[in-house]
């Protein structure tokens, strides 16, 4: 993986997703690294973040590097100064950028223009590090990936394209369940299709909350409205209306289902107070595992160390 760009969860081969893991493993456990002494890892974000902008600032710390955040506005990308300056610039400095932007396009802009590796740190179209992270805890809650079902429910969004990908890549059964509108594209599916069927997994899409859960291992949900969405806030909420994961909705799943979210959630929305707070919520490991799995993602990326 040394010197890649990482926008999408595809990018990678299911062997490098078990090397991302099996890194992060690594160092969760205890295994110091200084892979990346003297590196600068530069911070690009449009929008506001608490784990991901922290988690790759003490991930930089903890393996000997830098980190220099530029926060919403203070660049002007695309506006201020064109995308493609903005990335021949800060290559002139850094060693790699972790970007959190609006456009897709942005982020691949970026990507085409910098002589340094860009890292995707969620755009509108994709979170991978928050998927190599879910899968990271997966492993860790489940001991495995092949034959766990995996249901998403809400919106076919970032979250929940890369969690996708990832887990067709993985060889986990996905399954989500959006209202009409709302799903993921049909182009993606299939792309994400066709990598489990290389993997032996399925990927399946619904409408209903309760087909979706039925005999989960895992249940995730993520926000109604994503940042960038909030004029849609209220439409959103209508659209949405039956699809919490509550207590009654979460009976149907395995009897040892965990629940995730990546955060930040909206109680009372998507997920009910009463079932990210129980005892199947494994929300604040996977907040956790953020770190482990981007100093894994940086050690491979840009210190070409890892597991
Ligand atoms: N899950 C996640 O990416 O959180 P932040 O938006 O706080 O970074
Ligand atoms: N889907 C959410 C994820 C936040 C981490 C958003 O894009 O706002």
């Amino acid at each position: 993986m040394y010197g890649r760009d990482l926008i999408s969860i595809a990018d990678l081969s299911p062997q490098d997703i078990q090397r991302v893991v099996d890194t992060a493993l690594m160092m969760k456990n205890g295994r110091s690294s200084s892979a990346l002494r003297g590196k600068t890892l530069a911070l690009l974000f449009e929008k506001p973040s608490l784990r991901t902008r922290v988690s790759f600032d003490v991930a930089m710390q903890q393996l000997g590097g830098h980190a220099v955040y530029l926060s919403p506005g203070e660049v002007g990308l695309g506006e201020r100064e064109p995308v493609a300056d903005v990335a021949r610039v800060l290559s002139r400095y850094v060693d790699g950028i972790a970007t959190r932007t609006f456009q897709q396009e942005t982020v691949e802009e970026l990507a085409r223009w910098a002589d340094v590796p860009v890292i995707n740190a969620l755009s509108d179209g994709e979170h991978p590090c928050q998927a190599l992270a879910d899968l990271l805890t997966i492993h860790e809650k489940k001991g495995r990936w092949r034959g766990l079902v995996l249901s998403f429910v809400g919106d076919g969004n970032n979250v929940a394209r890369s969690l996708m990908l990832g887990s067709a890549l993985a060889g986990i059964d996905f399954r989500i369940a959006s209202p009409p509108g709302y799903g993921i594209s049909t182009a993606l599916v299939d792309k994400a299709k066709s990598l489990a069927a290389a993997s032996g997994a399925a990927v399946v899409c619904v409408e209903s909350p309760q087909e979706a859960v039925r005999g989960a291992d895992v249940v995730y949900t993520d926000v109604w409205t994503s940042m960038g969405q909030e004029k849609e806030q209220a439409e959103r909420r209508r659209a949405f209306g039956g699809y919490q994961v509550n207590a009654e909705l979460l009976a149907l799943a395995s009897p040892d289902a965990i629940v995730m979210h990546d955060l930040p959630a909206h109680r009372g929305e998507e997920i009910a107070d009463e079932v990210i707070e129980g005892s199947r919520s494994v929300v604040f490991d996977q907040a956790e595992n953020r770190l482990h799995a981007q100093k894994a993602v940086l050690s491979l990326i840009l210190g070409g160390e890892g597991a």
